[in-house]
């Protein structure tokens, strides 16, 4: 498809991080809270208003921050549980058809783990609660000067609404950017309106084709503040991500206590009775 060069993307809100529930949500969705504002998006939106502007958008981005992990060929089990959880309309959004089980489990063990970027963000249960697949080397029709990467994305239902969707979008163009890649796009069909406004409001391109749309963000060129801030991602999501691990573990060690005591008890009262 022709493609276009995206318009500046709009500044993004001051939203200074307070109080400590910004700080527990570093280690989470929290289904309970309001949803968080929109997280800033891209550097490619970033305002350029001097050298203090990619700083404050940075610290607008840890305000909003949400823990967000490389996905591996470990993670299929989940990737299959996260997509089969999706209904028949999310499903057809998704892919564009309504995916059977079947053609679930096909696409999620085709991923090509080495050549593309899954990314994930968990709940404090661990569920795979948003899912983004980032397909690397996309040919650009007429121009191989170019380099494309595509991306895809699901977000539970009961998570939506909170911004998991717009920050998958944002590292996902991070990581591209610093694989050198110039364009992001997104194929969606022109009723998702959440999707494109994603887009959109990271500055794509937008082309309808009936009931179809595609969208092209242009990428800025790496830099060593985006690399740096993708190994920051990194390390932080890995941290959460075994930090959530641990808390299992420990409450799943304080149950089976809990269930050993209750169990003594009610025999030492059966033997005292
Ligand atoms: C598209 C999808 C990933 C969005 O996930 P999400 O986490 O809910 O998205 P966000 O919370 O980041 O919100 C995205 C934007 O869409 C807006 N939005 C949400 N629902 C909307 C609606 N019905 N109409 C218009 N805009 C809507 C939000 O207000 C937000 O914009 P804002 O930040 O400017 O307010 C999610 O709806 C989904 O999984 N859909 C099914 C699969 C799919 O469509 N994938 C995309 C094709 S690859």
């Amino acid at each position: 498809m022709p493609r276009k060069r995206p318009t500046p993307a709009p500044t993004p809100a001051a939203d200074p991080a307070s109080g400590w529930d910004e700080v527990l949500s570093a280690f989470g969705p929290n289904p309970a809270s309001p949803p968080p504002p929109a997280a800033p998006v891209t550097e490619a939106a970033a305002p350029a208003e001097g050298p203090l502007a990619g700083a404050r958008a940075a610290l607008e981005r840890l305000s909003t921050w949400v823990p967000i992990r490389s996905l591996t060929r470990s993670h299929r089990r989940r990737i299959v549980e996260h997509l089969l959880t999706l209904d028949a309309r999310d499903r057809y959004l998704r892919f564009g058809y309504a995916a059977s089980d079947e053609q679930i489990h096909k696409y999620a063990a085709g991923i090509d783990f080495s050549r593309d970027e899954v990314l994930g963000i968990f709940n404090r249960q661990l569920q795979l609660v948003a899912l983004a697949h980032l397909a690397f080397d996309q040919p650009v029709p007429g121009d191989p000067t170019r380099t494309m990467a595509e991306f895809g994305v699901s977000v539970l239902q009961a998570s939506r609404g909170q911004g998991l969707g717009r920050r998958l979008f944002e590292t996902a163009g991070l990581h591209a950017r610093n694989r050198g890649i110039d364009t992001l796009f997104i194929h969606a069909l022109s009723e998702n309106r959440p999707m494109l406004r994603i887009a959109t409001a990271a500055g794509a391109v937008v082309e309808r084709d009936g009931g179809e749309a595609a969208a092209y963000l242009r990428l800025p060129p790496d830099s060593f503040g985006s690399q740096v801030e993708q190994a920051l991602e990194r390390h932080l999501g890995e941290l959460d991500f075994q930090f959530k691990r641990q808390a299992q573990v420990i409450s799943e060690f304080v149950e089976s206590v809990a269930e050993v005591k209750a169990h003594f008890d009610a025999s030492g009262r059966a033997a005292k009775e």
